[in-house]
């Protein structure tokens, strides 16, 4: 699978059983790259948002693995909004696009792979400074 350049919703496998559900995501097959990191947001108080923020060459893959939320994408001309609320699908977030989550709902738990470990300068915290670096 090719790096892909917009964000999307890509559908994961499902197994539908009686005895409860189950999908899985291999790196490389359902999502576009090698997972380095994951990390998971949890117990966010109501009204509360997250993100606020892009990476220069981190991508990220989102999933609602519990509960609902929404994901705000923005590429320096327009936002989009995408909202997230079941186990079986997921946002895919290429690099360079300014995030911010919100909407969370109680008891939510957002699952995200990364393709970079943690690295803060790979970060831009700065609206101004984001759409300078666009430039
Ligand atoms: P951050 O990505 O800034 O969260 P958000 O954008 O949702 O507000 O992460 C918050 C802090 O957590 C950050 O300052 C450092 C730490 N952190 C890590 O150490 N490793 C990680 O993989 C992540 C995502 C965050």
């Amino acid at each position: 699978m090719e790096p892909l350049a917009t964000p999307q919703i890509i559908q994961l496998p499902k197994f539908l059983d009686k005895r409860g559900n189950l999908s899985f995501i291999e790196e490389f097959k359902q999502i576009p790259f090698k997972i380095e990191r994951t990390y998971w947001i949890y117990d966010v108080p109501g009204g509360e948002h997250r993100g606020g923020h892009a990476y220069k060459q981190n991508e990220e893959f989102i999933i609602a693995l519990s509960g609902s939320f929404d994901v705000i994408l923005n590429d320096g001309s327009e936002s989009k909004v995408y909202s997230l609320n079941r186990s079986y699908y997921g946002l895919y977030v290429p690099k360079g696009l300014w995030r911010e989550m919100n909407n969370f709902s109680t008891n939510s738990l957002a699952l995200v792979l990364a393709s970079r470990p943690y690295d803060e300068n790979d970060y831009i915290r700065d609206m101004t400074e984001f759409n300078n670096w666009l430039k």
